[in-house]
């Protein structure tokens, strides 16, 4: 990993003007999810313009011209496209000379695609990658559901990737969970329309977002930190080498939860959670631009990152920073 950036619509909702929305109060959604405000993307603002912008500020980082691009990722649930939002990406970035294709894996997304593209890098396939976490869900949510409307906020993330003498991605785990896969839903409801008689055929539309915030709590704080250890056990490390544990930015107390378990301090936690809600995809990659930005995290370091969400998928990753 060589570059990183991110990007974020500008409008935002703080808790506050939520609560004209919605029966909830800043107090509650403080205590609960650490959320103070989350940012939205107007309807002017596509996913494309968030991921191109994330991605060209991973590129500038990295010093990459954007020719020698092989590969671009483009985790996402939330695609302008549903063919496939990446080529679109591919286009704005001028990154003539890659491929791009779209992975779905939810807020999972970006660890996925972090593996896929190592698996790349490592079968020297490819050279070098752009993976781009990006989500608008905004777009999906019940804004008349206090228990999922608060949550979210929309951004884009984007990291660099080399092949490299040195593989710097220490140990991996991914985990998937189809029969849990109830409790988070983003999904499509078919109306049946008969064409001619005897085809029916199912042209219907995605419902919003759906969440049994109960179930996917618990199913988050066991989980993560056993896919963190098996990972670690991979890389031949202990959580006393984790100098930053990087999770996906659901809620801090799902953050405070695995550090717990996992014995790690809070101060090695990474937390943007209060200022940019849960944005599903993006959110890892955003949290480690800033604080790669704001130069909280050394060459060297290792980070223990994981994901969790819809699917129900997760998964670790245990990287070293260039
Ligand atoms: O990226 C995908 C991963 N998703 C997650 O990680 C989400 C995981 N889940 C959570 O973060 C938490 O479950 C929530 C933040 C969604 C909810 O927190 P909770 O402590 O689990 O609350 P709860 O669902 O148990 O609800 C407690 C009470 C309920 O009232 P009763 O039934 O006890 O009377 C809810 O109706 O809080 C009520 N409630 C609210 N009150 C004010 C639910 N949402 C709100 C709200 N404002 N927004």
């Amino acid at each position: 990993m060589i570059g990183v950036g991110g990007a974020t619509p500008l409008p935002v909702l703080d808790n506050h003007a939520l609560s004209a929305l919605v029966d909830t109060s800043d107090d509650w959604i403080r205590s609960r999810t650490g959320i103070t405000q989350r940012h939205l993307a107007s309807s002017d603002v596509s996913l494309v313009d968030l991921a191109s912008e994330a991605a060209q500020a991973a590129l500038v980082h990295a010093g990459v011209a954007t020719e020698s691009v092989d590969l671009i990722l483009l985790a996402t649930s939330t695609p302008d496209d549903l063919f496939g939002t990446a080529s679109l990406v591919q286009a704005r970035l001028g990154a003539h000379n890659a491929v791009a294709f779209d992975l779905t894996a939810a807020c999972s997304g970006f660890i996925f695609g972090l593996v896929t593209a190592a698996q790349y890098l490592r079968a020297g396939t490819y050279r070098t990658v752009v993976l781009i976490g990006a989500d608008i869900l905004s777009r999906w949510v019940d804004w008349s559901d206090r228990r999922t409307c608060i949550l979210f906020g929309d951004g884009a993330g984007a990291v660099v990737l080399q092949a490299d003498a040195t593989d710097q991605l220490l140990g991996f785990e991914l985990r998937s969970d189809g029969r849990l896969n109830h409790y988070l839903t983003l999904g499509y409801e078919p109306d049946p329309q008969t064409l001619v008689e005897s085809v029916t055929i199912g042209q219907g539309k995605f419902k919003p977002i759906f969440m049994n915030g109960r179930e996917v709590y618990r199913f988050a704080v066991t989980q993560v930190p056993e896919v963190i250890e098996k990972a670690l056990f991979r890389a031949g490390l202990t959580t006393d080498d984790i100098d930053w544990l990087l999770l996906h930015q659901a809620n801090q107390r799902i953050l405070d939860a695995v550090a717990d378990r996992l014995g790690i301090p809070r101060e090695k936690v990474i937390s943007n959670v209060s200022d940019y809600g849960n944005t599903s995809a993006a959110s890892i990659p955003l949290a480690l631009s800033e604080v790669v930005a704001n130069g909280q995290i050394k060459p060297g370091d290792v980070v223990a990152a994981a994901g969790f969400g819809a699917g129900l998928t997760w998964g670790a990753a245990i990287f070293r920073w260039h």
